[in-house]
């Protein structure tokens, strides 16, 4: 069987936690895209975007993303951007199945405030601005977010039901 599931989503929705108990659930393997960026560069996303800019961060993530045509089967943990850059949708559309994991702007700025620090595009915003920036980021990404093959509330995500759109 093949079968390519994509979680995507704003960051702080739990794609990566959600993408790991799934990709458990259903035996495949687990990717955490950021991590593979990491892997790849040799270097944190932090790092990245620090030394090289967010332009060569999104080029490295498109490259990833598609350095795994070859497989047959996984469920990656996308970044927040993955699918609102260059043909990164179309692309994961082209693959298999997307998840938008979906939450709302108070509970997203709930979680990033805790851990913003690890996280390049918000690590040095005060409270207003780390609120603006979500609400902001927002609206310009949920457009795509919403092109997802299928969408899932992020705060009370059965596993159970998500596999059963797989079945
Ligand atoms: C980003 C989200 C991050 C990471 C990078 C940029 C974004 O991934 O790819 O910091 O533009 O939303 P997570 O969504 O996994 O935090």
């Amino acid at each position: 069987m093949k079968l390519k599931i994509f979680l995507i989503g704003f960051m702080g929705s739990g794609k990566s936690t959600i993408g790991k108990k799934l990709a458990k659930a259903m035996q495949l393997p687990f990717i955490d895209l950021d991590k593979e960026i990491e892997r790849k560069a040799k270097c944190s996303v932090s790092d990245i975007f620090k030394y090289l800019g967010e332009k060569s961060f999104r080029k490295m993530e498109s490259e990833v993303l598609k350095s795994f045509e070859n497989e047959t089967s996984f469920v990656m943990a996308t970044g927040g951007g993955t699918p609102c850059y260059f043909d990164n949708l179309e692309y994961i559309h082209s693959q298999g199945k997307s998840i938008y994991i979906e939450l709302d702007t108070k509970s997203i700025y709930n979680r990033l405030s805790k851990t913003k620090n690890i996280r390049p595009t918000i690590k040095d915003k005060k409270e207003a601005e780390l609120m603006e920036f979500i609400e902001q980021t927002f609206v310009n990404r949920k457009h795509v977010y919403e092109q997802a093959s299928y969408k899932v509330n992020g705060l009370t995500v059965d596993l159970k039901k998500v596999m059963e759109l797989f079945k």
